[in-house]
């Protein structure tokens, strides 16, 4: 039985078609997948659906009945509950005071996440827990509603595999209890595992409804970026893995760029390792080993507690961002929000890091500074559909962004947090081809990523991290997941290599 029935529905900002003409239909006791690349209208179909903005036309059926829904709190009412892109949360704000917030009952929110085993302390400000706990506490919060229809957008995104194995035991609560989920990823091995239909968008028109089960990755992703796109796609892949392969045994080229020794701070407990310009270094952990502790002390956002760091032989102890960026460190952030300046355009915000001292260009030359950006734009293929503000970008390309204003700043040293996080399958081909070269150029890269399947794709060489140690270390070809994951828990004695 249908639960939900939306019919050409569409949204423009101005002359920006956000979505064209949309329809979806969602069955009760399914777990539906909204599908398509970067800035095809899933986020905004899911705000129109919860009453975020308002559409400009179409129809919306609940159960047959047709529903106009005027704010988020209607959209409670009947029972339609989202888990938005970014965490909606004020940082100055306790968890508690945030959840108060949004009318929803704390003990209520804390009872969801002690079901989903998670801890918080709901006295710490947002601004001080980690990205994927926040989503946790997102996703108890639309719990806590109970609703008909749960409405996930890129909820998984951030969350390494543990926290996402929870993630989708709630989707099959809610489909034993005959309730329905939207499920938005760029993941699609979630889609093919845990999903009965798939609609897809394109350019802000649905362009087909499947079964993803059985093989249907290669239809799904040919229906997201059109026929002749997808084939050049699956082309480019071939290539991609055979270049990887053969760049893999020239690694050891470069001298040591970043070395760390028995670095401790927080939850991270004495790491050693070192990492020579020409290499991708992995770092794979499940949530809370240490990783985010390692990156925020390596780009100066915390301070060491113990051990040493160097940047080609020379001491490093960056007291402040600008200490690290001055010593040829640059950070692709976890959390896209704070790296960028929202109000400002894409160029602004692409040529932000060249007012600080570190650039090479010497006094800013406005027409160096429009290629430069221009020439970013496109090795990310940024949709600059609503180039005037960040914030209307969509969260993929918010991403690209993020990753754009380091390129061609003249660093040596690139910390790569997540950086795919909400990219589409289309891009992030290109992120890793693009991460590679700037390998191939002698830059050193350290990479994060809580999508296991990238490692082997991008990297020379993994360490994983468990309670804040190092407990394998892989070649980046030998990384597959069961072997990542392995290490990951701690299980590894013979260590590969
Ligand atoms: N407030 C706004 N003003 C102008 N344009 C907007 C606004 N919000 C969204 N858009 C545009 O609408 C289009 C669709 O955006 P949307 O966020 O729905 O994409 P998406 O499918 O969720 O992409 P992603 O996978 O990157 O999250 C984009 O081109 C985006 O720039
Ligand atoms: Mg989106």
């Amino acid at each position: 039985m249908s639960l939900l029935e939306a019919r050409e529905v569409g949204k423009r900002y101005g002359p920006v078609v956000a979505l064209e003409s949309a329809n979806l239909s969602v069955d009760a006791g399914e777990v539906h997948a909204l599908l398509g690349a970067n800035g095809a209208g899933k986020s905004t179909f899911v705000k129109i659906l919860t009453g975020v903005i308002q559409r400009d036309g179409g129809s919306v059926e609940l159960r047959g009945e047709p529903v106009r829904v005027s704010s988020p709190s209607q959209a409670a009412r009947i029972g339609l509950a989202p888990v938005f892109q970014d965490p909606a949360l004020v940082p100055d704000l306790t968890v508690a005071q945030n959840i108060r917030l949004t009318g929803v009952a704390v003990e209520k929110v804390q009872q969801r996440l002690r079901e989903l085993d998670i801890d918080i302390d709901f006295t710490e400000q947002a601004g001080d827990v980690p990205l994927p706990l926040l989503r946790m506490i997102d996703l108890a919060r639309a719990m806590a509603r109970d609703p008909q229809l749960l409405l996930l957008d890129e909820i998984t995104a951030a969350l390494p595999s543990d926290l996402a194995e929870r993630v989708f035991a709630v989707m099959e609560e809610w489909r034993r209890r005959g309730r329905s989920v939207l499920f938005i990823t760029h993941r699609l091995a979630e889609v093919i595992a845990m999903c009965d239909r798939a609609t897809v968008l394109r350019d802000g028109r649905d362009v087909g409804t499947l079964v993803p089960r059985g093989g249907g990755e290669r239809q799904i992703v040919e229906h997201m970026l059109g026929p002749e796109a997808a084939k050049a796609e699956a082309r480019a892949a071939e290539v991609d893995e055979k270049a990887a392969a053969e760049d893999r045994g020239a690694a050891d080229a470069g001298a040591t760029t970043l070395g760390v020794s028995d670095l401790r701070v927080g939850s991270l407990a004495g790491v050693s390792f070192s990492l020579r310009g020409g290499e991708i270094l992995g770092i794979a952990a499940l949530e809370g080993q240490g990783q985010d502790d390692l990156f925020a002390v390596l780009a100066g956002e915390r301070r060491a507690e113990g051990g040493e760091m160097s940047v080609a032989g020379k001491a490093l102890r960056p007291r402040h961002p600008y200490d690290a960026i001055r010593s040829g460190l640059v950070l692709v952030p976890a959390d896209r929000l704070l790296a960028l300046l929202p109000q400002r355009s894409v160029r602004e915000n692409i040529a932000a890091p060249r007012y600080n001292r570190v650039t090479r260009w010497g006094p800013i030359n406005p027409r160096e500074e429009r290629r430069r950006v221009a020439k970013a734009i496109e090795a990310l293929q940024i949709d600059t559909r609503a180039q005037r503000q960040v914030r209307r970008l969509s969260g993929g390309n918010q991403q690209k962004v993020t990753i754009a204003r380091w390129l061609a700043s003249g660093f040596q040293t690139l910390l790569c947090f997540d950086p795919t996080r909400g990219i589409d399958v289309g891009t992030k081909r290109q992120i890793y081809a693009l991460l590679r070269r700037l390998a191939d150029d002698g830059a050193a890269i350290l990479f994060f990523s809580s999508e296991l399947s990238e490692f082997p794709l991008v990297c020379d060489r993994v360490l994983t991290l468990f309670g804040g140690r190092i407990t394998g270390e892989l070649a980046g070809e030998g990384a597959d997941e069961a072997s990542l994951l392995r290490a990951m828990h701690g299980l590894v004695e013979e260590v590969a290599v």
